[in-house]
């Protein structure tokens, strides 16, 4: 029988989480099985723990904002998938050794694929990429800034950007990752107390960012918003810091800023359907060539998912705590 981990109660302990059998059912007309491999611990699974997400289940309920597996069973009328295929699924109840989901919920991999970077991509990469597109429009050698540059979000950026051609003045609360985001293409990595207003022209070699994306909140957002050029856009996605933002007249005035909300969320469900698997294909092929890739912290059976949850929730990680649901050897 699959395993799914089910959030019995909203609250700050993940000790509402238990593991139970499920029973397992064919995939019916337009459906498919697939046998779950990864998923990751993000912060919105532990918003949704806590019962502070943007959008909640009804509980109980099988948690887990992304993952990936193999396809098992294809149920009738269902085109393009293959069984034995690698897949992510758009959907949440990731948190589980068996989903059957909806053909159209479910986006086909390159086989081979690493399953750790497959299970970690339908969320913080495609967040990246269209946070890099959707604003405005970047040339070739621009700068972005963002705060919270070591998350996955922030490492996607910074990966993808560099592939792109674009320039990234990165912000981090630890001095011990700068060599690191370094090495993985961050062009400038500066702490949180570099007052951006007065030194971004010279980190940047005499211009100023053309997007600001910010995962934080507080003073870090505004120290971000404090760099950019005149009529450029500031994104907010995330917020860490749990500080509300606090937008200084002049920058509305004067630099005519725009500020804006960014929820994938909210992007999945506007785009169309080749919209979001070109989206998926692009992002793939940066896994597969080695363009793209996020560090794992630590990787736990479904069984121990509380000490994955309280391992997550800690400051200063060296990468995402996975959940292994199946039989990962790649990684
Ligand atoms: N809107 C969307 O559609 C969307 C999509 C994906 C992610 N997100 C959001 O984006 C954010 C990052 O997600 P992720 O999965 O990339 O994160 P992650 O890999 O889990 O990393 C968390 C990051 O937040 C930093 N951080 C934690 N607490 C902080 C604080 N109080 N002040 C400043 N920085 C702090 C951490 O810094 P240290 O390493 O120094 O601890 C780390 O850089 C989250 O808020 C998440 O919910 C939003």
């Amino acid at each position: 029988m699959p395993l799914a981990c089910r959030l019995l109660e909203f609250g700050a302990s993940p000790a509402a989480l238990e593991i139970q059998e499920l029973p397992s059912s064919p995939p019916g007309s337009g459906e498919v099985v697939l046998r779950m491999l990864a998923a990751p611990v993000n912060p919105a699974d532990i918003n949704v723990i806590e019962g502070t997400y943007g959008e909640l289940p009804v509980l109980p309920a099988t948690i887990g904002n992304e993952g990936c597996g193999i396809i098992s069973q294809i149920g009738p009328n269902v085109k393009g998938l293959e069984v034995g295929a690698p897949a992510i699924v758009l959907r949440s109840g990731t948190w589980t050794t068996e989903m059957r989901v909806s053909a159209s919920e479910v986006v086909p991999l390159p086989l081979g694929i690493d399953p750790w970077q497959a299970a970690m991509l339908p969320v913080n990469p495609a967040t990246a990429w269209r946070m890099l597109h959707d604003f405005t429009d970047l040339q070739c050698g621009d700068w972005i800034v963002q705060n919270a540059a070591n998350s996955a979000v922030g490492r996607a950026v910074i990966q993808l950007a560099h592939a792109l051609g674009l320039r990234t003045l990165n912000v981090v609360r630890r001095p011990e990752l700068i060599d690191e985001l370094r090495g993985i293409g961050a062009d400038i990595v500066v702490l949180e107390d570099v007052d951006l207003r007065s030194e971004a022209v010279r980190l940047c070699g005499g211009s100023r960012p053309r997007l600001a994306l910010n995962a934080v909140g507080g003073s870090s957002a505004l120290n971000i918003a404090n760099a950019l050029d005149t009529g450029s856009p500031h994104v907010t996605y995330g917020a860490m810091g749990r500080q509300p933002l606090k937008i200084p007249n002049g920058l509305l005035i004067f630099k005519n800023i725009s500020f804006h909300g960014f929820w994938l969320r909210r992007w999945r469900e506007a785009a169309s359907l080749q919209e979001i698997h070109d989206t998926y294909l692009v992002l793939s092929e940066f896994i597969v060539s080695g363009v793209l890739k996020t560090p794992v912290h630590r990787v736990f059976p479904l069984t121990q998912v509380v000490e994955a949850v309280n391992e997550a929730s800690l400051a200063g990680r060296s990468g995402k705590v996975l959940l292994d649901l199946g039989d990962c050897k790649t990684h």
